[in-house]
């Protein structure tokens, strides 16, 4: 995909990425292989061969299987270091890393190898790249209660790297509020939310996330625009919703870019922003996905750079770095003769 100057250019924060779906093949192969450890696939191309879906589990079952061959911290850092090189080169200039402890601490992998080998890539990035972060650890919805608040204690000696919670995984038939008592002492705890709805589950999934787990942002949203009266009290809250197209398009949520709902979600006054969720699996980062709406959604440069800027906006990061990057947004626009 050709990715235009503007785009390229134009500064912008991740808000929906999953580490573990920044894992790419060749780097899947490299890491097994040092750790010993089988894929089921022989070759990088027949691992490629699989990524082909029809729905959001059968692209878990191989998310799963993937990340079994991260053991060590400089596994992890690797993973990481990784997506930050590839990012750096679209000009993200902001980061909020989801991922997914359960997915590890089930495997015998300590809490502590996954997030300081994590962290150990962000900080570095932060000083080579100058991209700052925060990261989002994710309950797996599809696993009980119990597990999740393990997992929140698990978190607590590092409660300080650990900019808020999430939750992800099968969203049929695991309601928002299945969490809604381990979401309640997070946020006692101190740490804000944010929660996959309505990606593939129904409206109600994202009213539930508004009411049980008090969040701050929705990660995807899509179906919310089958339900008006949510519609219209998403936009009124100003409630972000973290937008990921070529997800969509590879999990079969739409099926065509050309009906992609974002011109819909703009229309109808919403916060949006658009990020990449598992590129490595999705078959693009952030600038494929812009410039994937502004191909086939007619979505323009005014448009996009509004996005850019609410991906500020909806970020956890601190005022003064917010709205120094906002102001690289207008400065970048302005520039390039895009107006509002
Ligand atoms: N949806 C739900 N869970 C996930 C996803 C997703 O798109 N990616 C990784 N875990
Ligand atoms: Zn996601």
């Amino acid at each position: 995909m050709n990715i235009s100057p503007f785009i390229q250019g134009l500064p912008k924060a991740e808000l929906h990425l999953h580490i573990e779906g920044s894992f790419e093949p060749d780097l899947m192969f490299e890491i097994a292989r040092r750790n010993g450890i089988s894929l089921p696939y022989d070759t990088v191309e027949a691992l490629r061969a699989a990524y082909d879906f029809s729905n959001l589990q059968d692209f878990l079952d191989i998310y799963y299987q993937g990340m079994q061959v991260l053991v060590t911290r400089e596994d992890f850092r690797d993973l990481t270091a990784a997506y930050l090189d590839r990012v750096a080169a679209q000009n993200v200039r902001h980061v909020e890393i989801f991922f997914d402890p359960q997915g590890h601490t089930s495997r015998g992998i300590e809490f502590a190898t996954v997030i300081d080998g994590i962290r150990d890539a962000l900080e570095q990035g932060e000083r080579e790249h100058g991209i700052s972060f925060r990261l989002i650890m994710c309950f797996l919805r599809h696993l009980d209660e119990a597990d999740a608040f393990d997992t929140l204690e698990a978190a607590l000696p590092f409660r300080d790297h650990i900019a808020a919670v999430g939750l992800d995984s099968s969203e049929t038939g695991h309601p928002p509020s299945k969490f809604a008592r381990v979401f309640a002492k997070a946020r006692e705890l101190g740490f804000p939310a944010v929660a996959h709805a309505g990606e593939e589950g129904p409206p109600e999934y994202v009213v539930e996330a508004l009411d049980q787990l008090q969040v701050r942002r929705i990660d995807h949203g899509n179906r919310a625009l089958e339900d008006p009266a949510l519609t219209a009290r998403l936009a009124a809250l100003g409630m972000p919703l973290t937008v990921c197209p070529l997800s969509n398009l590879k999990l079969c949520v739409v099926d065509d870019l050309e009906n992609h709902p974002l011109p819909a979600m703009l229309d109808a006054g919403l916060v949006v922003t658009l990020n990449s969720d598992d590129p490595a699996f999705f078959g693009g980062y952030i600038n494929e996905n812009y410039q994937a709406m502004s191909d086939h959604a007619g979505v323009d440069d005014a448009a996009l750079a509004e996005i850019a800027r609410q991906s500020f906006r909806a970020s956890f990061l601190d005022a003064p770095r917010r709205d120094a990057l906002i102001a690289e947004v207008d400065a970048w626009a302005r520039k390039c003769g895009v107006g509002q």
